[in-house]
């Protein structure tokens, strides 16, 4: 048996426990599986006096994380910390300038720093792996980079938030409202206090990021996502869409068009988008994730299971330690960084396909033409339309439509002319529908 891999690891959350309780259950598969025994030798966190319900007694504890990266007695480095910048990108920077290998779960550095510290730890030969900041236990990165390897990848799309999946299958269930679903929700535990970057797209864009880097060979570009989150969904927009033959699914898209001058550009975007009840993403409820891949050669993959929680997470993070135990580091986005294309964004009007749109308008005559006339004047064909009966809150009604197949940019322009209008009552709600 060879020599341990030696790991520091940095953050005893959720996580951090998680991998240290799935290292003292497994330990006999997981040395066998990675040919040597996987060894914590220091930890860090905050509180020192905390008991987190695992003994810690065997490790040297760190009150400073960043400098575990300087300890000789370290091969590894394991962030489960979190924080795109501050003391998780410190000690990313020092464990890979100190030539020791480094894992973490942590998303938002990866797609903000993703790139650089790609570019440094390829230089030094060292590992960089965050399977656990894509989809928590799901092991969609290692599914793309070696599974699918052999494929281009048409398209990559999925339910990337729990939070947010949770949410809105709960309003599917229960027909009720958004504000007190999220606040049931917090009750409960599925969402944090602050919930601003599951409900409104953030923490979903910094997966896909990682995710269109990956699939497509393209830098990490995540300012380029274009993102829009759950918190103006209504319950009658949950319960149309049923009527309609769809679920709302708050979804992370990307995929590769050509941009006005030719050259290929990537289309980033997390929307709530309506899901066909036929496609495999409408049967993922709760706090489950779900990645599907269209490859050219494959056809469709649908990864699937927990995107979050200590056992999965912790679960992604070990399998990484298993690969660099063997010696199989491999490039973090699947490619060498001097490979990966700065890709210009594309704009979403360059996709095609059917559209939802509902208004919420004032209830005098009128209005409806006003509507149907700038459809008709940005060449927008509409399938159907529903209003939907007087509302008892001061008139304001609703009225859904849902397009042909058409142009993105014809719908984006019908709701420019709308913008001045006064019948408007509020910015309309615009879900793409996928196609089964
Ligand atoms: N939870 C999940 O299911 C999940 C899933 C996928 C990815 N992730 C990612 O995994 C990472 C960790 O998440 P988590 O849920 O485990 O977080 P968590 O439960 O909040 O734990 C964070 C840990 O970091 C420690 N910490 C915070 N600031 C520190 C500092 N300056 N120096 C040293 N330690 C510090 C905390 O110490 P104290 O305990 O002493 O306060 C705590 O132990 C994040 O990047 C997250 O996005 C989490």
């Amino acid at each position: 048996m060879s020599a341990p891999l030696r790991i520091a690891l940095a953050g005893l959350g959720t996580v951090g426990v998680g991998v240290i309780r799935l290292l003292a259950a497994n330990r006999d598969l997981v040395t066998t599986r990675a040919g040597r025994p996987l060894e914590i030798v220091s930890v860090s966190a905050r509180d020192r006096t905390l008991d987190r319900g695992v003994d810690l007694s065997g490790y040297a504890w760190e009150d400073d994380m960043t400098v575990m990266a300087a300890r000789d007695d370290v091969d590894v480095v394991v962030e489960l910390v979190g924080g795109s910048d501050g003391p998780a990108l410190t000690l990313a920077r020092n464990a890979i300038a100190a030539n020791k290998h480094f894992v973490t779960a942590n998303k938002a550095m990866i797609a903000h720093h993703g790139l650089a510290l790609a570019d440094a730890s390829e230089a030094n030969g060292t590992a960089l792996k965050f399977e656990a900041a894509v989809a928590g236990g799901i092991p969609v990165v290692k599914g793309l980079r070696e599974g699918a390897a052999a494929n281009a990848i048409e398209q990559i799309y999925g339910i990337l938030n729990g939070t947010a999946n949770y949410i809105l299958s709960t309003m599917e269930a229960s027909g009720a409202d958004f504000a007190t679903t999220l606040k049931d929700a917090q009750q409960l535990g599925y969402a944090e206090a602050d919930p601003t970057f599951d409900i409104e797209g953030v923490d979903a864009a910094h997966k896909l990021a990682i995710l269109a880097a990956i699939s497509f060979g393209a830098k990490v570009d995540f300012d380029a996502v274009a993102c829009e989150g759950i918190s103006r969904v209504r319950a009658a927009d949950i319960a149309q869409a049923d009527a309609l033959g769809y679920v709302i699914r708050l979804i992370g898209m990307a995929d590769v068009a050509e941009s006005p001058s030719g050259a290929p550009a990537l289309l980033q975007q997390v929307k709530p988008c309506l899901v066909p009840k036929g496609h495999p993403l409408a049967h993922v409820t709760g706090a489950t994730n779900a990645v599907v891949a269209e490859g050219n050669f494959s056809g469709r993959l649908l990864f699937q299971g927990a995107g979050a929680g200590d056992g999965p997470t912790a679960s992604a993070v070990v399998a990484d330690l298993i690969d660099i135990a063997r010696g199989e580091a491999g490039s973090p986005f699947s490619v060498p960084t001097g490979e990966l294309v700065a890709m210009e964004p594309a704009e979403s009007g360059e996709r095609t396909g059917q559209t939802y749109l509902r208004f919420t308008v004032t209830d005098r005559p009128g209005v409806l033409a006003e509507i149907t006339a700038a459809m008709r004047d940005a060449d927008v064909s509409i399938e159907s339309l529903i209003q939907q009966g007087r509302a008892n809150d001061g008139g304001e009604v609703l009225v859904a439509m849902v397009t042909h197949d058409g142009p993105e940019r014809c719908v984006e322009s019908a709701i420019e002319l709308l913008s001045g209008s006064e019948s408007l009552t509020a910015p309309p709600l615009v879900m793409k529908i996928l196609e089964e």
